[in-house]
């Protein structure tokens, strides 16, 4: 009979220890481990342990890889250029943020194409799943529904009928009998995820699991789901604005760092083709502080509006906010403006934003954040028709940035009419009509156009 162990289990990061802990060794969260019981089966050492044995990697035949379409533009872009079969995909994002509503358009072309799905949920009744289904298309008779918390009974089913694609909404509200600890902790969610896995990869169907972030942007305790599914998609942007982002973390098929963009309608997500243009969309004219940076996602050069407010402070230590963007990244390029260009900041209060709800990572945007700071320092609006890209180093020096004609492109392409770039990428810009581009080598040299 298999035995019962305790373990205490970090719902962050899903760190396992014989004994309760105030602080997490792994991620140095505070008070974050759990009590769970998991069983310990007695394992007999199996007779066929001897029979594996390794093949070359010449002899290996490699399975074609059979994508086939969501029918959405953009989630196949994210995915690598379509669903894969036998891979499993985790979903995460905020509570609300839109993870159920475009796994079920996927799920509609999917079965309009012809493909059988199961859509599992163990959150939403079947009623309520027919309720949203309404609102956003017609569905086929290949569509199944099962609204149930056990994993024995999806397998159960899957065992009669195989179905084609299978979504699970969402993995913590699904249990396995084996472990007696309760739904979404970590070693339910673990066990859930490793038993699709082996469905997945052994009945060649592929699994798109829905997980919930917490506060703290885990998906709700076992970030170390990341490690074992194929693919890791993120669902961001402001649950309010209607924009949303769709972000592979991780693809074991395609490339990471693509978006896709949506707008949350009335009947379900909408494409944006032209992310570029939503994001400056209501950009203020002649107000300082605004500055357009172009950064790339992946693939894809988007243009976006930075936002500074600098201000006298109130206060013995100035405040600085960033939302969109690195925090520390924003105090750097303040201290640089301070020590190289000179600018008295240290009694002003600074606060930055990247407007659209979008999140920034590329260092591409510092030249933009340094010219949106200088703007709204001096109050003098920055010319509309300017864009800028460049990272800053320490000592003030502005260097190169990837793929800077495609920025400058796509620069062109929404009509701006100047382009500020690093010098070192002027070589690798072709003469394009109709946009003046001008390159920079460092702060004080950048700071004369604005
Ligand atoms: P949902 O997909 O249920 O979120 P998650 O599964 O990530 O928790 O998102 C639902 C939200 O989207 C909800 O607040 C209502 C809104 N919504 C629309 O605005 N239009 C629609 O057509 C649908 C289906 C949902
Ligand atoms: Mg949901």
């Amino acid at each position: 009979m298999a035995k019962e162990k305790q373990v205490f289990f970090c719902q962050e990061c899903g760190f396992e220890s014989s004994k309760w802990m105030g602080q997490c060794p792994g991620c140095r969260a505070w008070n974050t481990f759990c009590e769970e019981k998991i069983s310990v089966g007695t394992k007999k050492q199996s007779d066929r342990r001897a029979a594996i044995v390794p093949t070359s990697i010449l002899e290996v035949v490699t399975a074609d890889e059979t994508r086939f379409s969501t029918g959405l533009e953009e989630l196949n872009r994210v995915l690598g250029g379509g669903v894969v079969s036998g891979s499993l995909v985790l979903v995460g994002g905020d509570p609300g943020i839109g993870k159920s509503t475009i796994l079920l358009q996927m799920c509609r072309n999917l079965s309009e194409a012809g493909h059988q799905i199961l859509y599992v949920s163990g959150e939403e009744s079947m009623s309520q799943i027919k309720m949203r289904a309404e609102r956003i298309g017609s569905f086929t008779k290949d569509m199944l529904l099962l609204c149930v918390n056990n994993l024995e009974d999806v397998e159960e089913y899957v065992r009669k009928d195989k179905p084609k694609v299978i979504i699970i909404d969402s993995i913590q509200t699904i249990i396995v009998d084996d472990i007696s600890s309760a739904p979404g902790s970590v070693s339910q969610v673990k066990e859930v995820t490793a038993r699709l896995m082996q469905m997945a990869k052994q009945m060649n169907i592929a699994i798109f699991i829905v997980g919930h972030v917490t506060k703290e942007g885990t998906v709700a305790g076992p970030r170390n789901l990341e490690h074992m599914v194929d693919t890791v998609l993120y669902f961001e942007g402001d649950r309010n604005a209607g924009f949303r982002i769709l972000r592979a973390v991780k693809n074991r098929f395609g490339s990471t760092n693509e978006i896709g963009v949506f707008e949350m309608a009335e009947k379900g997500l909408s494409e944006v083709n032209n992310p570029s243009k939503v994001m400056l969309d209501g950009r203020p004219q002649n107000t300082s502080g605004s500055v357009v940076v172009c950064s790339m996602e992946g693939t894809r050069p988007i243009l976006l509006e930075i936002q500074a407010l600098v201000c006298q402070t109130n206060f013995n230590l100035p405040r600085r906010t960033s939302v969109g963007i690195d925090y520390n990244r924003v105090n750097l390029l303040l201290a640089v403006l301070e020590k190289r260009v000179g600018l008295v900041l240290s009694g002003c209060d600074a606060y930055v934003n990247i407007a659209g709800g979008m999140r920034l990572d590329d260092p591409s945007a510092d030249l933009g954040i340094v010219y949106a700071l200088v703007s709204s320092f001096r109050n003098r609006p920055v010319d509309g028709g300017l864009v800028a890209f460049g990272e800053v180093g320490l000592s003030g020096e502005v260097r190169g940035v990837s793929a800077a004609e495609q920025r400058v492109n796509e620069a062109k392409k929404m009509g701006f009419t100047t382009c500020i770039v690093p010098k070192s990428n002027m070589d690798s810009i072709k003469k394009i009509e109709g946009i003046k581009v001008i390159g920079v080598s460092n702060l004080v040299q950048a700071l004369e156009y604005i």
